[in-house]
C-alpha cells in the first residue's frame, strides 16, 4: 500500500511558508470538497495505469516545474489534496494530528516509509499527481440499451415487396418496357409470356415497368389467378375490372369482354400472373385468353407470367398456327451467386448504415451460393438475411453496452452508428436459418426414412445392397434385382 505523504510534508521539502496546520474540521471540509469534484478523486485511486505511469515518468526528473506548480496553487486547489484523500481509511483524527506533526518528523516518516526511499524530490514528484483528463473521462461509462436502428433499417431495405431498383435484371426489364411501348403506343394487340423459375424477378420487373410506363390512356387490369377460385372465375373479375356489367353466366361475361375488346378506341393492358393457375381441362380458359389479341379489332396486350418454361408451346400448340398472334416468350433464369451478392449488397447499401457491418460478407457469400446452387431464388435469400438480422437484432436488445454517459443522447445513437453493431450476423446462424427455411433434405429423409420410403423401396434397397454384398461384379442389372426380389 502506497502512503500518501501529506501537506505539511510538502510545504516542509519545497520551502514554502507553511500553510496553517489543518484542523479536523478543515479536514473534513476538504474532504467534503473533494468528494464533490469525486470524479478526479476517484481516478487517482482507482485507477493505478494512469498513476503509475504519471509517476515514473516524473520520478525520473525531479522537476523544478513541479515545484513551480506546487508554489503556485493555494492550498485548496493543491493537488496533493486528492493523495490525502486517497486514504480512506483514515479517520480525521489521525489525518489531523499528522498536520500538526512538525516538517521534520513529517519528512522523517515519509522517507523511512518502504516504498519512499527515493529522494525527497520525487515525494514532490508524486505529490504533483493530478487525475488525467483521459482517466476522466472513463469514468463517465454507463450501462446502456443498445442502438438497434442499424438492424431495423436493414430489416426493412431486405423486404421482398417491388424494389425501387432491380438489380442484374436490366436486359429482361428493357424487353419488356420495349414490348409494352411498342404495342400499346401503336395501338398494336399481342401477347407476351413470362416464364421462370420462383423468385427470379417477373412480377417485379413488370411491375417496376408499370411504374415508369409513360403512355397515356390506357387501361391496366393486373390480375393475381392464384388468387380465383375457379379458373371460370377469371371472366366474371375481368369483365368488373374494365367496368362491364357482371352477369351470374361466365359465358355472357365472357362475351361482353371480347366485345369490349373489339370497340375499345384505347389500347387494353391485361396482366395474369401466376396464369398456369388457369391450366384446366382441355384448356379451354387459357386457350380463349390468348386467342383475345387476335380477335378482329382487338385492342388487347396480354402479358402472361408463369413458372414453366413451355407453357405456351406445351398448352397452346394451337396457337402456332397463329404466326402474328404467337405470344413472344422472355426468360427469366434462376439467378447466380454473383447476382444473389449483388442484390443484397445493393439492399445493404440502401440500408444507408455507412461503414456498419450487420451481415458478415462471408456469411452473404455463403448463403448467395446456397440459394443459387438451389433454384437461384432471391425472393428466399433475402428471407434469410432478414430472419438472421432479426435474431440478431433480438439478442442485442437484450444485452447491456458500455459507452459515455455524459454523451447527448443524438449523439450517442450517432456515435454507435458508426461504431459496429452489437452482434452480427455470421455464417453458422445463416446457415441455420438456410436450414430452417428450405429444410435439410438429406437429414428429414434419414430421420423420417422409415416412413418416407415405401414398402417396394423398402425392399428395392434391401436387394441391392444383398447384390452388392455377394456380387463379385458391382454392375446390376434389373434381372437380377428381380430375383433377388423374389427370394
Ligand atoms: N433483381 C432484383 N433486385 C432486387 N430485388 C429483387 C430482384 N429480383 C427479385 N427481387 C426481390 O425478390 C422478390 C420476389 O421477386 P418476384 O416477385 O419478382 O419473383 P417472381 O419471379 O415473380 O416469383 P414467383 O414465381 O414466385 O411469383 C421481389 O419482390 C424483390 O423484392
Ligand atoms: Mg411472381
Amino acid at each position: 500500500m502506497i502512503e500518501k505523504p501529506h501537506s505539511s510534508t510538502v510545504h516542509s521539502l519545497i520551502g514554502v511558508p507553511q500553510a496553517p496546520a489543518h484542523t479536523a474540521q478543515d479536514s473534513k471540509a476538504t474532504e467534503e470538497h473533494h468528494t464533490s469534484t469525486g470524479p478526479s478523486l476517484i481516478a487517482v485511486s482507482q485507477t493505478p495505469e494512469c498513476t503509475a505511469h504519471h509517476f515514473k515518468a516524473e520520478c525520473k526528473s525531479p522537476s523544478r516545474s513541479v515545484v513551480k506548480r506546487l508554489n503556485m496553487n493555494s492550498p485548496v486547489k493543491s493537488p496533493m489534496k486528492p493523495l490525502l484523500l486517497a486514504s480512506p481509511r483514515r479517520s480525521p483524527r489521525k489525518l489531523n494530528n499528522e498536520n500538526k506533526a512538525s516538517p521534520q518528523r513529517s519528512l522523517m516518516k515519509a522517507l523511512q516509509s518502504p516504498l519512499h526511499s527515493s529522494s525527497p524530490s520525487s515525494l514532490v514528484s508524486r505529490l504533483s499527481l493530478a487525475s488525467p483528463p483521459s482517466c476522466k473521462k472513463n469514468l463517465a461509462m454507463g450501462l446502456f440499451k443498445p442502438n438497434v436502428s442499424a438492424y431495423r433499417s436493414l430489416r426493412q431495405s431486405l423486404n421482398t415487396g417491388t424494389p425501387s431498383v432491380l438489380v442484374c435484371r436490366e436486359k429482361q426489364a428493357d424487353e419488356i418496357r420495349e414490348f409494352l411501348t411498342h404495342h400499346l403506343t401503336q395501338g398494336k394487340p399481342g401477347s407476351l409470356y413470362i416464364s421462370g423459375a420462383p423468385g427470379t424477378g417477373k412480377t417485379a420487373s413488370l411491375n417496376s415497368n408499370l411504374e415508369s410506363l409513360q403512355v397515356k390512356r390506357i387501361k391496366t387490369v393486373f390480375l393475381n389467378c392464384m388468387t380465383l377460385k375457379t379458373t371460370a372465375a377469371i371472366y366474371k373479375t375481368i369483365a368488373s375490372e374494365l367496368s362491364l356489367s357482371v352477369s351470374s353466366s361466365e359465358r355472357e361475361n365472357k362475351n361482353a369482354i371480347e366485345k369490349a375488346l373489339t370497340i375499345s378506341r384505347h389500347p387494353i393492358l391485361l396482366m395474369l400472373d401466376e396464369v398456369d393457375q388457369l391450366d384446366s381441362k382441355n384448356q379451354e380458359v387459357l386457350y380463349t385468353i390468348f386467342e383475345w389479341p387476335a380477335l378482329p379489332c382487338s385492342s388487347l396486350v396480354l402479358v402472361g407470367i408463369a413458372n414453366s418454361l413451355d407453357l405456351t408451346d406445351r398448352i397452346l400448340p394451337r396457337l402456332q398456327a397463329l404466326p402474328n398472334f404467337k405470344p413472344k416468350l422472355l426468360h427469366f433464369p434462376p439467378y447466380t451467386k454473383a447476382e444473389i451478392v449483388k442484390i443484397i449488397t445493393h439492399r445493404i447499401k440502401e440500408a444507408n448504415l455507412g461503414e456498419v457491418q450487420v451481415i458478415r460478407p462471408a456469411a452473404i457469400q455463403l448463403l448467395a451460393g446456397k440459394v443459387a446452387s438451389i433454384a437461384g431464388d432471391v425472393r428466399k435469400a433475402l428471407d434469410v438475411c432478414r430472419r438472421a438480422v432479426e435474431l440478431c437484432e433480438t439478442q442485442a436488445r437484450k444485452q447491456a453496452v458500455l459507452k459515455p454517459s455524459n454523451a447527448s443522447p443524438q449523439k450517442a445513437s450517432k456515435t454507435s452508428l458508426d461504431s459496429v453493431v452489437p452482434k452480427m450476423v455470421e455464417i453458422p446462424q445463416i446457415l441455420s436459418i438456410f436450414n430452417e427455411v428450405y429444410g435439410s433434405r438429406v437429414v428429414s429423409a434419414v430421420t423420417n426414412a422409415p416412413e418416407s420410403f415405401s414398402l417396394q423401396q423398402k425392399i428395392l434397397i434391401c436387394c441391392l445392397l444383398l447384390i452388392l454384398k455377394h456380387a463379385r461384379s458391382k454392375d446390376v442389372t434389373l434381372g437380377k434385382v428381380f430375383d433377388h426380389s423374389l427370394f
